[in-house]
């Protein structure tokens, strides 16, 4: 399977001018490279529309970063899942600033990913430990705890989830995981949803992911690419990134 490069944009950039920018700049590159990488978009919001008409006929992914479970209702501020998959194929679920700023419990994103695939999309769901357990030697646990919260019972649908390992401590901080250390966790990960039945079980590492050290992670066969932040808005070192991982061939063996 080809190695997934998702570019999650968070609250970025702040016009629509930069993010049609942004998407016009990555788009040939991406296109030129999309035999041996996938490459999915995920901008805020309000830009998905603008963002997926320059994609428009590519095979390059566009996606949303949240989602609420119910399908409408008097929850001011929310976009249901069921809105967004006129608009995208990809949704992320739990990511650790979601869980921290906004105080998302495993029980909504347990809810959020059951509603994002109920949509149709596929989903990006997102664990790791903070840096107070990762020092106590608590990763697996937490981790452990957020995948079966999150996707236990799933079954069936687990073909359409992609679990992204991201430390919390690496995210956008400039201090990567060792990649041993995260192929360790992401074997983990990998092992449980062979558990509950996953037959291609797609993991991604994200943190402090750039165009100098994503190949590390993608060349580990546990890996099956990253979720990037920051480095996602820079269109030369994307493009940058997505070229090195080309190079290293979506040839089907790894695991
Ligand atoms: P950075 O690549 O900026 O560390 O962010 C990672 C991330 O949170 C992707 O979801």
């Amino acid at each position: 399977m080809r190695p997934l490069l998702a570019a999650n944009w968070k609250m970025n950039p702040p016009t629509l001018d930069q993010a049609v920018e942004l998407a016009l700049r990555v788009a040939p590159v991406a296109r030129r490279a999309r035999a041996r990488v996938e490459v999915a978009l995920l901008p805020p919001f309000v830009w998905l529309e603008s963002v997926a008409g320059v994609l428009r006929d590519d095979e390059i992914g566009v996606g949303a970063q949240d989602c609420h479970w119910e399908r409408s209702g008097a929850y001011t501020g929310e976009v249901s899942a069921a809105m967004l998959s006129g608009w995208c194929q990809w949704v992320i679920c739990g990511h650790s600033e979601r869980r921290g700023y906004f105080g998302e419990t495993d029980e909504q994103v347990a809810r959020k990913v059951r509603a994002g695939l109920d949509a149709g999309l596929n989903v990006i769901l997102c664990v790791g430990e903070r840096e107070e357990e990762m020092v106590a030697g608590r990763t697996e646990a937490v981790v452990t705890h957020q995948l079966g919260a999150a996707l236990e019972g799933l079954a069936a649908d687990l073909g359409r989830v992609v679990v992204a390992y991201e430390p919390v401590w690496a995210i956008g901080t400039g201090r990567n995981a060792d990649p041993e250390r995260a192929g360790a966790t992401m074997a983990l990960i990998r092992q449980m949803l062979v558990g509950w039945g996953a037959e291609e079980p797609r993991v991604l590492y994200g943190g402090s992911v750039n165009a100098g050290n994503a190949t590390d992670y993608v060349g580990l066969s546990v890996c099956a690419g990253c979720l990037v932040g920051g480095a996602s808005l820079k269109a030369e070192e994307f493009s940058t990134m997505i070229e090195r991982v080309a190079e290293l061939g979506g040839d089907g063996d790894r695991a």
